[in-house]
Formats: C-alpha cells, structure tokens, sequence
C-alpha cells in the first residue's frame, strides 16, 4: 500500500513535512491533492536538490542545521518554520533519531498544528527492539507505550497506532498517527 493511501485520511491542506528528501512524498501528495501550502524541512539539501529545481505547487523548502549523526553530523541548530498547519508528516525520519530528540521536535511541532491537526510518522514500532538505537544503519526502534505517552505532554492524543508494511527500501515501516486537541 502507498504511504498515501494509508494516511490520507488525516491529511490536510497545509502541510510541514520533517525530513522531505528527495521529495518522494511531497510528490505523491501533491498529486493527489490541492495543496494550499507544503513545506518540506530537510537537513541536508543535497538529497532535495532535484525537487528543489522542480517543485510541486505551492512547495517551500526549508533548510535547518539540526544535527543528524548520519545526513548532517556537524549540524548544530534547528529553524522551525513559521506558520500554522493542519498536517505534520515524517516519513521515515524518526527512524533517524533519538527519543530525546524526537520528543523535542514534537513539542515544537505540535505547537504549529492547528487544532484538530494531525502529527503522522512512519516508524519501526517494534517492542524487542525498542529503546534500542542500531549504529549499524542508524535505526531506532520504539515501543508503542513509549509513542503513546509521548503525546500527553504536547496536547496531542494518538489515533492510530501500527499496522502497516510499506515503507521505504527493504524496511518495513509502521504508523504513529496524533490529534491535537
Ligand atoms: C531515510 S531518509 C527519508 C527521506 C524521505 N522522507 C523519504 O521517505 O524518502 C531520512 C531523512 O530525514 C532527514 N533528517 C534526518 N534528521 C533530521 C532532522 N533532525 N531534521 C530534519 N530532517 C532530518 C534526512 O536528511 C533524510 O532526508
């Protein structure tokens, strides 16, 4: 199944996607949909660099400094776009990053969501391997507990949790869907 068919039930018309790529995504939305606004905010502007020549309508690329250990290991800051949306979207990003981070980056996320808004991500929910970060290929996993308690803080509750096995490459990848309240 297409990472649109899964969740295009969430999805609005202004739309902040975290760790776009090359912009695969960006793509297959906008397609479909008529985007009011769609920013992609990317770390690492090499892998953007084609759809940055060739946006889809309405796209704005937003570059940020944040530190990854793979994509940008001398980043050292983040910029959050300004502006309010009604989607937040990751695909394959939080595979990427610690739990640390990513309750950072949801607590500012979550505060450019408009109510009712949806934070989707793609994911390895996998409660062996959770809390586990693979420095082999820079993977974490995370137990479903720990995605669902994370939204309590940042007035968002989880809607839909897991159960799907698309994804990106050979990876299989879950759901984790919240609402703001
Ligand atoms: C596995 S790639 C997935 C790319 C794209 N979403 C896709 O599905 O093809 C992970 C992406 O997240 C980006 N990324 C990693 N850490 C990030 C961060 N802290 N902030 C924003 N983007 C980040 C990387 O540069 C990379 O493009």
């Amino acid at each position: 199944m297409e990472t649109y068919d899964r969740v295009n039930q969430f999805l609005g018309n202004r739309i902040l996607e975290i760790g776009c790529g090359g912009g695969q995504l960006a793509q297959e939305i906008c397609s479909k949909i008529k985007v009011e606004r769609y920013v992609g905010f990317e770390v690492n502007s090499r892998l953007t660099r084609d759809m940055i020549d060739n946006p889809p309508d309405n796209f704005e690329f937003v570059k940020t400094n944040a530190h990854d250990v793979r994509y940008n290991p001398r980043g050292m800051f983040v910029v959050v776009p300004e502006g309010e949306f009604n989607t937040v979207i990751g695909k394959s990003w939080m595979t990427h990053v610690t739990m640390n981070v990513l309750s950072t980056y949801t607590a500012w996320f979550a505060k450019r969501l408009c109510s009712g808004g949806h934070m989707i991500q793609t994911c390895f929910i996998d409660e062996e391997l959770a809390g586990s970060f693979d420095a082999g290929c820079l993977h974490t996993y995370y137990s479903r507990e720990s995605l669902e308690n994370l939204s309590e803080h940042f007035e968002l509750i989880s809607v839909d949790m897991g159960g799907w096995v698309g994804g990106i490459h050979f990876a299989p990848h879950d759901i984790a869907v919240w609402r703001r309240l």
